[in-house]
This record gives C-alpha cells, structure tokens and sequence, in this order.
C-alpha cells in the first residue's frame, strides 16, 4: 500500500502556492459588483456615480452582446447583464472598474439602481411549499414492477417525510477571477474546478475559437461544487476587460458567494418502504423535490441511490423541481446521495426498529447481488464486508437498547454510504527526460484532494521509476484536458489517462519493467520521449453498474436535559475501488465524515422569508464544524481494484466519505433519545 505525501505542500505551506488572485498582472482595473436588492421585476436605471479612479461602470447598456448557453457550462443559463430582469435578490446590475479595490467598492456603494415593482409578487419556498407532488419541472420516473402491490403484501411498512436545508459551500478561497484580452486572445486566472469548462464556456459566450482561450488554475482553496460551473464573475470578468480593454480582477466577497455561486437546495423527501416479517424488501417509493431558482430545472438527483442499494422487487422514484425567486443551487460535496440517504437510510432504521431486526442485519438481508433497477452486475460491490468490518471496528455487537452516563443518552446508529462513481474523459502528456526526470502535465487543479501525488503514483509504477522523479504540472488549459475535479471522478479517470500515457513511452523504448529509462532515452540519442494519452468511459464498463459504497457508525451524546448533540467517535469503511495514496484516501474519507458532521447538526442557510435573502452571509452566520465539534473518527478501507471502473482500479472516493453520516447520526440520535428527526440539521429545539 503506498502512503506519498503530497508534493505541493511545501508551496501551500510557504505560500508561494499562487490561487487566482494571486497573479500579478500589470495595469489591472479592480472590478466590484453591483447587486440586486430584489428578487424579481426589472432594472429601470442605473444611476453612475462619478467617484475619483472610476473608469467605467458596466451595465445592460454598455456590457455589448453575449451569446446564450445552456447550464452546465454555465451556473445558471441567465447570462449577466444581458436583459433588464432579475430573477434573485444578489444577482448582479452592474460592474464598477477603478484603479484601486477600495474606489471600486466604495463606488459600487454608490451606485443607485431603480427597479419595477417585484409582480408577480415573489416565492421563496419555505419547505412547506415543495410538499411532495407540487413540483413544476419534472425528472424522469425510475419505475420496477407493482409498489403498491409489494406494499399490500408487506407484513410491516413504514412511510415518512423527510426534509434537508439549503446549504453553502463556503470555501475558504472565494470564487475570483483576473482576465484580459490581447487581440481577441483572451487569458483568465480563474477560481475553477474546470478550467476545461471555464474555456469551452468563454469561447461560447464571446464566439470565438477554444485555442483563442488559456484558463489558468492550478490550485483551487476549496470548492466542493460552487466552482464547478460557470457562475457570472466569471463571464463579467472577462466582459469588463474587453469593455475597458484592460485587465480586470474580480474578486468575490463572501457575502457574494451566497447567492452568486450556487448551494445545495432545501429538498422534501418521502420514503415508503415494505418488507416481510423476516426483513425482506417488497417495495421501495422515494419522491423527491427541491427548491430551484426560476432561470433552470435543477434537479437534485436524491432518489439514485434508491435505485441501486437493496434488492427489491418493486422500486418507484420520483424527483421534481420547484421552481422559486431565489438564487440557482448546483451540486454541493455529496450532490444526490449526500442529502437523498437521509430519508431512505432513516426508513431503513425506523423499518429495523419496527422488525426488531438488527439495522446492520436488515442492509445485509437485502444487499443486491445485482442493480436492481438495470438488472446490470455490479463492477465491484463490497457493501457486506464495509457493514461487517464497520461493526466490528466500532464494536457494534455491544450495543444495548438504553444507554447512559450520567445527563448523557447516548445512541449508536449507522447507515449506508453510496456515492456514484462517475468517470469523464481525461487525458495527460508524460515526458522522460535523459537524466531519469519525468514531466506529466494534465489540465487538472490541486483542490485540496491531493491529486498531483496520486499522479506521481501511477506514473512512477507504470515507468518503474520513483515517485519523487516524477514532476507534475497541471492547471493550465494548455495542457491536455482533464474534465473536472469535481464529481470524485479524478482518481479513476485521471489516473487511467497518466497510466495510458505512461504505458505509452513505455512502449516507444520498449523498455521492459525495471529497465532504466534515462539509459534507453539517452541509448536512442534523444534529449527525452514523450507520450500523450488519454481515457475515457466509452472505453470500458458500460455494461456495469459501477458505484462506490460504505458503512457509517457512529456514537452520539445527547445531553438529557439541554438537547446537545455531541458525537465522539465516528467508523467508516468504504468500498471505493483501488486506494492509490492510503494518505490522500484517509484524508479525504475524514474530511467528507466531518462535511456530514455539518449536514447532520449544524449547516443551514437561513432564507429571508419576505426578500427572498439568504441572512446568513458570512461564516458566522453559516456554522460548520471546528475543531471542538470532532471526535475520533476511523476511516478504513475494503481491499478492492475494480479494473471495470477504470484502468488503474480505481472509484474515486472525495464525495462518498460524506454520504451516510447524516442518517447515522440522526439514528444515534433516535436511539439515544427515542426521537426520530425527519428534519437536517437537528438542532437542539428537536431535542428539548
Ligand atoms: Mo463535487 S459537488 O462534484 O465538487
């Protein structure tokens, strides 16, 4: 197992690491946004101030033409500053550009915009408006077989309605953009999970060709999906430099970053589950619905997991958007499975309970020998042993129906952890230089996950050299594309692509294992080879099912008489394909418990009900964990390599770490306290 530390840490720690507003770019005007302050109607005027060190204020009238696109690329298909609408309170009016960040600011506080009336009068769905069934966008139905039927014959069922929060990604680094023109050659140093879709967006919306358009990330402060599209600093960035035709540096605040970069929307969840006396699954029903802005149907895709995790013979889902005057989510670390298990793994507790079947014996009791839903064999499935290891790490054997200590109830509960395991195109160029030196470039960014490290993995294996020979260089749309870091995608896919490219100047010395590449590159009187290669799905596992899987436990605290959660230890075991850096892995699995850790007790954007405005606009106002809140967590793997999935063996893991923590602890919670919270976050008010 390798264990390799992560080669662009010492940069981080030095901070000579440069993010995207780091770069330094001669003559650059300083961009400050305008925003609405309504969530509908029309912008009649703008009214421009004439401050000192404003070049230009940027508007409707001015910002010149801009080609629709769809979403994705795009955050939402409203591109800014093209129509006089407003479709949600923080969407952008207006651009000011100065010589310095504080004139900017201090302009675009004095910018007065005059809006219609907001008609027809505004809807912000508060949870209570999305009931099941009332969704305006539909998604296709996934239907197996009779669940009324599977419910008429089942000897216990049980049926709830379940509801999650609005939540913010809140990365540390908020979303920035630096972006000039030279010709019609346009340069953007951008905040992006996807340079490739921040270039394919831009040359789109300006019409002119890929080649014309160099994004450059390659490191990334967080993003776990507010970074994955393209969200409007982006396109106004780089609007406002062909504008003014000089360079233009966009930074968003963090207020900014609550309405102009996405979130996890408020979804309300129905889960109606039917099994034999013995435990076994007759029917599966999840309906789903999620708030979504006016602009796009975007559909939180909870019901997925449903599909694929028991066997059952009767399976129906059903997802519908509601469509409000609030800001447009996007995907949020874990998209669908993170909030869609919460209602279907707190049925399967509530359905244990009424069984009087052990919860970890009742998922083994319907473990699904194949995808229910397709009837497709699984590329790898290791969810038995990921309950079996998990319960005896945590020492699950020993739990009893009441325990206590002292004010103290204490709960232990678990639940099922899925994550799809989505693969994408990628591609990477390896060089060998004379001297043993390996280059390999890849358009990916290090986000945090540690991927230049899983690259020096692979190529140092398939050339038989050393990892620390190896040099990685990513984060520039010249080098060949790799589609995202987002979706857990990049160690299976990226990590096929490097092994396809090194296998490849393998093959042009054709050196054998363990030959000495310097002496063969230097034998053929080169100064160095070098390979491109590339992988994509289409190459291999369509006719598999192919997901990634855990099991949760963990141990809550609740205090008796105050209602304080607090969770001291926490065991995951995950099946996610071949671990390729054991340090990397563990890391990510420990960030994504402590991500569900918030899901489950703490994160809540709170919504304004009569302005359509999320209040909490800082991370003050937006609680996530610290340090305090964390107790011991256990995370482990399976032994896995799921070549279907990927050459290299691999699943992708990032996302799936935080999948199955909210229901486990909110069946620690019931089983400390008997109460059963439909509702994340729970909060101490469900307690008392
Ligand atoms: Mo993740 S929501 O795909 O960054």
């Amino acid at each position: 197992m390798t264990s390799l530390l992560r080669p662009d840490g010492p940069a981080k720690l030095t901070g000579t690491a440069t993010y995207a507003a780091d770069a330094q770019v001669p003559d650059v005007l300083y961009a400050a946004l305008v925003t609405a302050t309504v969530p509908n109607g029309r912008v009649v005027a703008v009214d421009k101030p004439d401050t000192p060190g404003v070049v230009a204020v940027i508007d409707h009238t001015n910002v010149g033409t801009l080609t629709q696109l769809p979403s994705p690329p795009l955050g939402h298909s409203m591109i800014p500053l093209q129509t006089t609408e407003v479709h949600y309170d923080g969407q952008p009016v207006a651009v000011v550009l100065a010589e310095t960040l504080e004139q900017a600011q201090h302009a675009a506080t004095l910018v007065s915009v005059t809006y219609s009336d907001t008609s027809p009068p505004p809807i912000f769905g508060q949870t209570a408006q999305i009931a099941p069934g009332s969704g305006l966008f539909k998604a296709p139905t996934d239907k197996k077989g009779d669940v009324d039927a599977g419910l008429a014959s089942a000897d216990k069922t049980v049926h709830g309605t379940y509801t999650t929060a609005d939540r913010h990604h809140s990365p540390i680094e908020p979303s920035a953009t630096i972006a000039w023109w030279e010709g019609d050659q346009l340069t953007v140093h951008t905040s992006t999970q996807s340079s490739q879709l921040a270039q394919t967006a831009l040359a789109g919306l300006f019409q002119i060709p890929r080649e014309h358009v160099r994004v450059v990330c390659a490191y990334v402060g967080g993003g776990f999906g507010s970074k994955g599209y393209v969200w409007p600093h982006l396109i106004l960035a780089a609007a406002a430099a062909k504008v003014s035709g000089r360079a233009v540096k966009l930074v968003m605040t963090r207020a900014q970053m609550f309405s102009l970069a996405g979130h996890q929307p408020i979804t309300s969840q129905t889960v109606t589950l039917g099994a034999t006396a013995d435990g076994k699954l007759t029917a599966i029903r999840h309906l789903s619905v999620n708030a979504a802005a006016r602009v796009d149907a975007f559909v939180e895709s909870t019901t997925g997991a449903t599909t694929w995790l028991y066997d059952s013979p009767n399976i129906e889902t059903d997802l519908k958007v509601e469509a409000l005057d609030k800001p447009q989510p996007t995907p949020m670390r874990a998209p669908a499975e993170g909030p869609g298990l919460f209602p279907l793994e707190s049925a399967m507790d509530e359905l244990a309970v009424e069984l009087g079947i052990d919860p970890v014996e009742l998922r083994m009791r319907n473990d699904a020998s194949v995808d229910p839903l397709t009837g497709k064999p699984f590329s790898s499935r290791k969810l038995v042993e990921c309950l079996t290891e998990g319960a005896a790490r945590f020492g699950w054997a020993d739990r009893e129906p009441h325990m206590r200590d002292g004010d103290w109830q204490i709960g232990w509960g678990m639940a099922v952890a899925t994550f799809g395991a989505y693969r994408a195109p990628s591609a990477a160029r390896v060089r060998v230089d004379s001297d043993g030196h390996v280059v390999v470039e890849s358009d990916m960014q290090e986000i945090g996950s540690g991927l230049p490290a899983m690259v020096q993995i692979i190529a140092a294996e398939t050339l038989g050299c050393d990892p620390s020979d190896v040099e990685v260089r990513h984060g520039d749309s010249s080098y060949p594309p790799h589609t995202g870091t987002f979706g857990s995608l990049s160690s299976g896919s990226l990590s096929a692509a490097v092994q396809n490219a090194a296998s490849s100047v393998m093959e042009k010395l054709q050196a054998q294992p363990g030959d000495s590449l310097a002496d063969l590159v230097d034998a053929a009187g080169l100064e160095f080879v070098e390979s491109e290669g590339s992988w994509a799905p289409d190459q291999g596992g369509e006719d598999y099912s192919i997901k990634s899987f855990g099991a949760v436990f963990a141990e809550v605290r609740v205090d008796a008489d105050l209602g304080l959660v607090r969770v001291p230890r926490i065991v995951g075991v995950y099946s996610a394909g071949r671990i390729i850096n054991q340090v990397a892995a563990h890391s990510q699995m420990t960030g994504g418990i402590i991500w569900g850790y918030g899901q489950a007790l703490l994160e809540r954007s709170v919504m304004e009900p009569r302005l359509g405005r999320f209040l909490s606009r800082n991370l003050a106002g937006y609680v996530v964990p610290v340090n305090a809140d964390i107790g011991d967590i256990d995370v482990s793997f399976v032994e896995e390599d799921d070549r279907i999935a990927s050459p290299s063996g691999a699943r992708g893991i990032g996302e799936l770490g935080a999948c199955g923590v909210g229901p486990a602890i909110a069946n620690a919670v019931f089983h400390a306290t008997g109460r059963r919270v439909r509702s994340l976050p729970i909060r101490i008010h469900d307690l008392l």
